[in-house]
Order: structure tokens, then C-alpha cells, then sequence
């Protein structure tokens, strides 16, 4: 973020105190002020409070109005030989920073414990698999958010729709469904927990895409409607992965797992190659739930494959390559939903 640093509170009282002493001191001498060494006070302070509230409007404004796809950073960004490429996407074309910000309202929990998984140690983890090559069968429609903060919804629902398919080879569940019906548990477009969609996918189970169509927005009363003749396919129970090696082998036993990632200003025009951050990227306050679908090395760099829910035109055909061992670390807040 550019902008000069508005002026701090305190240094302005001390200027004002001081003007104050100058003045009394003026008073002193002369016995018949005139107009400017009266209120000379005034005038300096309304001069000093103007700059300040330029300062930060001029400020805000830039933010604002900042546009995501840019072209010429996009161009000097690959032209540094850095190990990702930028590329525009049509999910923020046209779309500023401040509108992006409403999108990273996900989180983890609100739980103050989650249950911790204990994934047994039985193969030795290959250095390459990727869910989406090894059950073609389970490859499902990459969703597009929209302007709603539902990435939680889409990946919960995406990785425990793979999950049931891993086993019996169904249609894609419906992220519809999760986002229109917890209207209890989470906030809709507004945002929400990924243990509590998992929650919600316990007790309520998640028809299919075909039954509650993909949307996109959270309209609650389509919810009164029932969906009794669709079939619903409830979890078993959820657990925290606790390192690198127990996502993989997860990922392995019982398919993707959804994270929630920390999302940097550059993300949004990722198009290639092992995303990392660099030092001064910003970052967007909240959080960004996304499927974590295998791993591989690319040029000695370690890398994730995640799905994400900017529809197809983002990344690499709606995936990305993340470093493991960078700035950003997944294996903090992940989540495995037992089908
Ligand atoms: C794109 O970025 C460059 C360099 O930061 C800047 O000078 C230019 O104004 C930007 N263009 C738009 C349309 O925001
Ligand atoms: C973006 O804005 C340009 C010009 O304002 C317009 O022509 C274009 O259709 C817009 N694109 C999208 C995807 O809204
Ligand atoms: C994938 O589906 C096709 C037909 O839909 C079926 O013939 C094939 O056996 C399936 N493959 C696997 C690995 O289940
Ligand atoms: C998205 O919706 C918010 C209100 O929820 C609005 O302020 C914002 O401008 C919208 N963004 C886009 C790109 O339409
Ligand atoms: C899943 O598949 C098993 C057999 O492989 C079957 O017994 C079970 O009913 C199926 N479950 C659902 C929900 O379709």
C-alpha cells in the first residue's frame, strides 16, 4: 500500500501546546493584538487538520480504486524470473482491492478444540500424486464464487464430494446446499467456518449438485423447500491434521482436504510455476478456504496442488501450485471430513 503516513494525533497536541506558550508569550508583549496574532492559533490548526483529512482521503481513494489486473505489473512481474507467472483472469476483471477484501471471510473454527486426526503411518509417501489424475471419474465442475464469501462452502463440499466418490463413484454434491441451508451454523455470503460446514455435513448430510443446483448466492428460503426425494450423504466425523506428512497421507487414504489459506495481493493474478510469497507483497486481512488435491517438486521446490473457487479462466485451469516449505502454511488449519 503507498500513501505518505498521516500526521500522529500527538505531535499535533505538542505543536498546538506549544502555539499556545508562543502565544500567551505574544500576549504578554503587545497590548493591542490584532487579527492574525489572535487567532493565529485557529488558523494553524484548521491548516494543520485540512492536510490530515486530505491525506487520508487521497489515501482511501487509492486503495479503492486500485484494479486488480493490471497488465504492466503483470509484465514486470514475469519478466523478473520468479518460480510463478501472473496472468488476468475473468474473475476480477474489473474487480478493485476493496471489493476483493469482502471475499477472505472464512475461517477455521470457532471451536476452541477440534479433534486432532491420527493417521497411520503405513506407506512411504510418494513424491507425486494428484487426486484429480489418479480418479478421473470423481473430476467435478471447478466452482466460480461470484461476489459472495463462500469459498468455504465450495471447498467442504468439493473435497467431501471426491471423498464419497472415492468410494462409491457418485455425482458431485451440492455446495448449493451447504451455502443456502447452515443459514444457522455459518453467514452465508458473509462468510464462515469450515468445521462448521462439516458439522453441518454430519448431521444433515449434502444432496447432490443435480438435486440443489450451484448458484451462487444465499438465498435461505429456497431451504423451506425440502429435497426429500434427493439422496443426502452425511460425514462420519471431522478431525485436525497436524503436519505435512499426515495431509498426504490423508490425501492418499481417503481423498483432498480443505484448508484455509492467508491470500496475498498477487494470488489473485496467479496463473503458473510454484506460487510463493515475496517479501512486501500485501495481504488480505481474513481468511480463503481452499481443496488441497496432491503434491509434487518442481525446479527443487516443493509444492501443494490446490483447487480454488475462481472458476476456470483463474490459475491453471482453476489450480495452483503452492509452495510447502514458503511463507504460506496449510498444514496450520486443515481439515479432514471422515465419509
Ligand atoms: C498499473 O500499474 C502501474 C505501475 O504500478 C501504474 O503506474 C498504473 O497506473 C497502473 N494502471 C492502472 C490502470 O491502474
Ligand atoms: C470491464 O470494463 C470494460 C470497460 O469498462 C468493459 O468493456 C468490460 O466489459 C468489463 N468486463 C467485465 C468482465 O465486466
Ligand atoms: C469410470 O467410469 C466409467 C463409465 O462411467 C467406467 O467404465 C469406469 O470403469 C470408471 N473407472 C473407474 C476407475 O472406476
Ligand atoms: C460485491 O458486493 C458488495 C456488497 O456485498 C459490493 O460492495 C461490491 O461492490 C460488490 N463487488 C462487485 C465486484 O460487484
Ligand atoms: C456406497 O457403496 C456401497 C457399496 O460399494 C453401498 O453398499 C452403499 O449403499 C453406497 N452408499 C451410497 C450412499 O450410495
Amino acid at each position: 500500500m503507498r500513501g505518505s503516513r498521516p500526521l500522529s494525533p500527538q505531535s499535533n497536541q505538542q505543536q498546538v501546546e506549544k502555539m499556545k506558550l508562543a502565544q500567551t508569550a505574544i500576549k504578554k508583549r503587545t497590548s493591542k493584538p490584532n487579527f492574525f496574532t489572535t487567532y493565529r492559533t485557529h488558523v494553524i490548526i484548521s491548516i494543520i487538520v485540512g492536510i490530515i483529512i486530505i491525506v487520508v482521503l487521497s489515501f482511501t481513494k487509492q486503495i479503492k480504486e486500485y484494479i486488480i489486473i493490471n497488465q504492466s505489473e503483470i509484465n514486470f512481474h514475469n519478466s523478473q524470473g520468479y518460480p510463478y507467472t501472473l496472468g488476468p483472469n475473468d474473475f476480477f476483471q474489473n474487480v478493485t482491492l476493496m471489493q476483493a477484501k469482502t471475499l477472505f471471510k472464512n475461517d477455521f473454527t470457532q471451536q476452541i478444540n477440534v479433534e486432532k486426526c491420527k493417521v497411520p503411518i503405513n506407506f512411504e509417501i510418494p513424491t507425486y500424486f494428484n487426486f484429480k489424475e489418479s480418479y478421473p471419474n470423481c473430476s467435478h465442475i471447478i466452482f466460480n464464487q461470484g461476489n459472495c464469501s463462500s469459498s468455504y462452502s465450495i471447498a467442504v463440499s468439493s473435497a467431501f464430494s471426491d471423498r464419497v466418490c472415492k468410494v462409491n463413484q457418485t455425482q458431485q454434491l451440492s455446495a448449493q446446499n451447504l451455502l443456502s441451508c447452515d443459514g444457522k451454523l455459518n453467514q452465508g455470503c458473509t462468510g464462515g467456518h469450515i468445521t462448521r460446514s462439516a458439522e453441518y455435513i454430519i448431521k444433515h448430510g449434502l444432496t447432490t449438485n443435480e438435486c440443489h443446483p450451484f448458484r451462487g448466492d444465499d438465498n435461505f428460503q429456497e431451504c423451506t423447500k425440502t429435497f426429500e426425494k434427493c439422496q443426502r450423504y452425511k460425514a462420519n466425523s471431522f478431525c485436525q491434521l497436524q503436519n505435512k506428512d499426515d495431509i498426504k497421507r490423508d490425501i492418499i487414504n481417503r481423498g483432498p482436504v480443505v484448508a484455509i489459506m492467508q491470500v496475498y495481493k498477487d494470488f489473485l493474478v496467479y496463473r503458473d510455476g510454484v506460487y510463493q510469497v515475496l517479501e512486501g507483497t500485501p495481504r488480505f486481512h481474513g481468511g480463503h478456504a481452499i481443496k488441497i488435491v496432491g503434491w509434487g517438486e518442481q525446479n527443487g521446490y516443493q509444492y501443494w496442488i490446490i483447487e480454488n473457487t475462481w472458476g476456470t479462466t483463474w490459475g491453471n485451469e482453476g489450480l495452483a501450485k503452492l509452495a510447502i516449505d514458503g511463507f504460506i502454511d496449510l498444514s496450520q488449519q486443515a481439515l479432514s471430513i471422515i465419509y
